[in-house]
């Protein structure tokens, strides 16, 4: 596995394999790897030739008062899970390479980005579009592989994907999760061990509207009321929003439908979690 810092040193070595006909697959990441992480890389790996996993916590999409300084960053760990999962290159950036000075130019998937987590986050997806559409010109994979739990992300980025017509394949890999149902992330490291031990109830309570609407229950409102109850079960737990959308556009249903899932984001203490399953 080899480590790089330099857009034109990656962009060489790159060519020089797409020339001998290999298949680029791209794992962006901001680091912090759990077993979700090392998932995606095996997605990546068992369908291109080149694993190429982008590490770079990306300020552009936090906002001012969120965890940029504090994000959690271990890159000789890292290093170390990515090389045993047999990735070929790391590219690491520092932040200079990616935006310089008299940086200007940012996209944006207009209306998907408004909604759910972006009612709270006015500016996060922005900053998303903008480093992965930077990822994708840089990289030039063939695949790009995100993980499910941030449904609204790969959402929107198979969105910019098809109207900027950028030629990648976008493939979405499920959730991992903990063996209590507790969705992975780097952020979990943030859980005080009591918020560790009700965090849980989200995929419970997700778990239960699954099963509402595998018995017949298809009122929306219905099943949203129903996890927020559950939810509500645990003390600890402070609910930002619950939504029942299409997955085609995020627009919220009031019957569940075929296409339909439902997300959530959940604060415990000062952790922002999200998670969402698909109803039908
Ligand atoms: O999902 C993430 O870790 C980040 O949002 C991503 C896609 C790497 C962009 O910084």
């Amino acid at each position: 596995m080899i480590i790089i810092k330099k857009i034109n040193e990656l962009r060489n070595e790159l060519t020089i394999r797409r020339k001998a006909g290999k298949r680029i697959g791209l794992v962006p990441t901001m680091g912090y790897f759990h077993e979700g992480h090392l998932s995606l890389m095996d997605y990546a790996r068992e369908r291109s030739d080149v694993v190429v996993v982008s590490l770079f916590v990306n300020p552009a999409q936090f906002g001012p008062d969120e965890d940029l300084e504090c994000y959690p960053r271990d890159f000789r760990q890292d290093e170390q899970m990515a090389n045993e999962r047999g990735v070929d290159i790391i590219f690491y950036p520092d932040k200079d390479e990616i935006y310089p000075d008299s940086f200007f130019t940012y996209v944006i998937t207009e209306e998907l980005s408004k909604v759910l987590c972006g009612t709270s986050r006015p500016i996060h997806f922005r900053g998303v579009t903008t480093i992965v559409a930077k990822l994708f010109n840089i990289v030039q994979p063939d695949i790009a592989v995100f993980g499910r739990k941030d449904a609204q992300q790969a959402i929107i980025i198979k969105k910019m994907v098809a109207d900027l017509n950028f030629p990648v394949e976008i493939i979405v890999a499920p959730i991992i999760r903990e063996s209590d149902g507790l969705a992975m992330s780097s952020r979990n490291i943030y859980l005080n061990p009591e918020e560790r031990k009700q965090a849980p109830i989200i995929y419970q309570a997700l778990q239960k509207a699954v099963e509402m609407v595998q018995r017949g229950e298809l009122d929306a409102g219905s099943v949203e009321y129903t996890i927020r109850q559950q939810i509500e079960t645990v003390p600890l737990a402070r609910i930002e929003y619950i939504k029942i959308v299409r997955e085609r556009d995020l627009s919220p249903v009031k019957a569940i439908e075929p296409g339909t899932f439902v997300a959530v984001a959940v604060f415990f203490g000062k952790t922002r979690l999200i998670d969402n399953v698909v109803l039908k």
